[in-house]
């Protein structure tokens, strides 16, 4: 308890100084500065080598901040009851006399916003007087961090602090949905979108799921950095080779991510699985065909948009 208090307070110390710090949420770590500081945020699109037009999600714990940010809608309020705190990020319209940076939004009229779902950063964003901008703690395009450690692989000694949450609960990033104007799903993520369309009970769109829907989204994404090749029944000699269920092999190559196709368990241990392989230096990484629902629709999307060349 004590080294948690001093931790918080080192945070709180960082932020308000305007430094950018790593923060745990229940889906991956994030990359965390005051969100109505032009300086603070300036500073995480540096450091992830990120371009200035890919807006980021901001954190809040208080719902009456987020009143002074955001029109709230009745769509927003179900989901809000329903499903915050926790995986899940509402685009809304911005309040034109909000205190939100330019930099968070591209200078446009919406925000992503949501409510993370973990102990910590909440003792964190309870005692702060702004909310937390935090796109995920990686280097633009690479892996997504899920552990304290993931995040010093990416910025070493370039970040000041980072708040240690263990490892994250889900694994996966939250998911998008726009409520600005008719709901709209903007990116899967680990709330499964059927949940969503049961609270709203409207049809609601995924927007063609393989075409760029927004920045940040077309490109080479979540990437090891070396070739993927999905829906493979046999690996070639230099792949490493992903299962989403345990067999006898014990070959050093093979990597599962659940014993049984548990596609909770699997997003959970997607992203380590990634790094892992990656450190071990293998030249290209096979993946056989994961179940195309709930949550093995985001595995998927991940790794199609890991594997664009
Ligand atoms: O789980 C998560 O959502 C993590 C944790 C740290 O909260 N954050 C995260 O942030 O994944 P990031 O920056 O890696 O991805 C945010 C995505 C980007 O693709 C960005 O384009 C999109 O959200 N986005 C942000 N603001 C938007 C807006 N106003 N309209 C549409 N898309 C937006
Ligand atoms: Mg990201």
């Amino acid at each position: 308890m004590k080294k948690l208090l001093s931790n918080i307070k080192k945070s709180k110390y960082y932020l308000n100084k305007n430094d950018c710090i790593g923060i745990p949420t229940e889906t991956v770590y994030g990359l965390a500065a005051n969100a109505y500081s032009n300086r603070a945020t300036s500073k995480i699109f540096k450091l992830k080598n990120r371009s200035k037009k890919n807006p980021l999600i901001v954190h809040y714990y208080y719902l009456d901040m987020l009143k002074n940010d955001c029109e709230l809608n009745e769509s927003f309020f179900k989901l809000y009851k329903k499903f915050c705190p926790g995986p899940i990020t509402f685009v809304l319209k911005l309040k034109p006399n909000s205190k939100i940076s330019k930099n968070v939004t591209n200078n446009k009229n919406t925000l992503a916003v949501r409510f993370p779902k973990h102990k910590v950063t909440n003792k964190l964003l309870k005692d702060l007087k702004y909310p937390l901008a935090a796109p995920s703690a990686n280097i633009s395009s690479n892996i997504s961090p899920v552990s304290k450690e993931d995040v010093i692989e990416e910025f070493g000694k370039k970040i000041k602090f980072i708040l240690d949450g263990g490892r994250t609960k889900m694994g996966l990033e939250s998911t998008i949905v726009s409520l600005y104007n008719v709901p709209q799903i903007l990116r899967l993520g680990s709330m499964e979108i059927k949940k969503i369309k049961k609270t709203l009970k409207v049809k609601l769109k995924l927007k063609n799921k393989f075409k760029i829907i927004m920045p940040g989204q077309g490109k080479l994404h979540y990437s090891p950095g070396i070739p993927i090749r999905l829906n493979v029944k046999k690996p070639l000699p230099h792949e490493a080779f992903i299962l989403i269920k345990k067999r006898k092999l014990n070959d050093m190559k093979y990597f599962y991510l659940t014993k049984n196709k548990n596609l909770k368990e699997a997003s959970r241990n997607f992203y380590k699985t990634l790094r892992m392989i990656k450190k071990k230096k293998f030249k290209g990484i096979a993946v056989e065909k994961i179940p195309n629902i709930g949550l093995g629709q985001t595995i998927n999307d991940r790794l199609r948009r890991a594997s664009k060349k």
